[in-house]
């Protein structure tokens, strides 16, 4: 036998996560393991905590106001245990994010080129400039940027937003990472780019055995983009499965409220996609018992009293929820208020 322990060891595992500003409870007690090679996504609304999640796994806050509790690991870490000069190390190298926003990532005084060849310089010093912009080079290739030579010359205003995009992906690549953060990198996307760089995504998943986490709300973009699905609300993981557990055989409403909003947005084009009734809870004034009670059509007594436990309803599909058999129920049959039949 040669498999060694290390070789199991998950990309990322967070235990017991909690993430705090001030008195407020972001993130409230989040589990996630992510495989290595393995992609999984973060979805949910706006304000359910995702980027803060994924912002802890490199200790991304400013100092004093943020309290992080539970365990981070990432890339073979123990991200807390982290000096201020190790840190600094791992974000960029062994663990790297993009954003939704390319132009937040480069320095709009130099080309892109040039900070990609400085970011791999800093992480390895004993590289040569040359030798640094040939492996520029080979990531504008690996991306496919177009006359990848003259485009290491950009400044980045000079790019296109798809083509920035790439380059912020070559950016995050520089110093071969094992795992890459990606904070809704197509959001920003017309709807052919975006699949264009979902694409590029899973094709660097697999062809450099890269771990990749990508945040986003879009429930086709987490279908498309990982293995995995990790639904979360209101500061905890609700649901998570493989992508086909979550979104075939659902068992938490609010992931059923959220496919079934997709569903109805898809059936009316071109209609705002209509959202779950009701509002996320004021983090600040977290009501007992289960966070998405106020809005469940299954809500019951017990809901509005007791935080349900997880329970694992098939294996590697655990669910948050006091009422996952009349959930998936009410999902099989279409029985839920309000839903639009399917197209025959
Ligand atoms: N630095 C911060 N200081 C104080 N509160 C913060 C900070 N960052 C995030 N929050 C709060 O934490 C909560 C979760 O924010 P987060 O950015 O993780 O949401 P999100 O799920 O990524 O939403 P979106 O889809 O809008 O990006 C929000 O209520 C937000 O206002
Ligand atoms: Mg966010």
């Amino acid at each position: 036998m040669s498999a060694s322990a290390t070789t199991t060891d998950p990309a990322v595992e967070l235990s017991g996560l909690r993430v705090a500003f001030g008195k407020t409870q972001v993130v409230d007690g989040v589990d996630l393991r992510v495989e290595r090679g393995q992609a999984l996504a973060l979805l949910g609304e706006s304000g359910s905590g995702k980027s803060v999640t994924l912002r802890a796994i490199l200790r991304l806050f400013s100092e004093g106001r943020s309290r992080i509790e539970g365990r981070i690991f990432a890339a073979g870490r123990d991200v807390q245990a982290l000096d201020k000069r190790a840190l600094a190390d791992f974000r960029g190298g062994a663990v790297s994010m993009i954003f939704q926003e390319p132009l937040l990532a480069f320095d709009p005084v130099y080309t892109v080129g040039r900070q990609i060849t400085e970011s791999i310089r800093r992480h390895e010093r004993s590289v040569t400039q040359a030798e640094a912009r040939r492996r520029a080079l080979a990531l504008f290739e690996r991306v496919r940027i177009p006359s990848p030579e003259r485009r290491l010359d950009n400044y980045p205003h000079e790019m296109s937003g798809g083509m920035r995009q790439r380059a912020m992906i070559a950016l995050a690549l520089a110093c071969r990472p094992q795992v890459l953060l990606a904070d809704e990198p197509t959001t920003a996307l017309d709807a052919t780019v975006q699949i264009q760089v979902l694409l590029l995504l899973r094709e660097l998943q697999r062809d450099l055995g890269l771990s990749i986490v990508i945040v986003t709300h879009d429930l086709g973009a987490a279908v498309e983009a990982a293995d995995r699905i990790a639904v979360m609300y209101a500061g905890k993981i609700v649901e998570n499965g493989t992508a086909h557990q979550v979104v075939l055989d659902p068992h938490h409403p609010y992931t059923i409220g959220l496919l079934r909003s997709r569903a109805e947005g898809a059936l009316a084009k071109g209609a705002r996609l209509e959202t779950i009734p009701g509002s996320p809870p004021d983090l600040a004034n977290r009501p007992p018992g289960c966070p998405f009670a106020p809005r469940c059509f299954l809500a019951e007594e017990r809901c509005r009293r007791e935080m349900p436990p997880v329970s694992e309803i098939a294996p590697g599909h655990r669910v948050a929820c006091w009422r996952t058999d009349a959930a998936a129920a009410a999902y099989r049959s279409g029985s839920m208020p309000g839903r639009v039949p399917e197209p025959a």
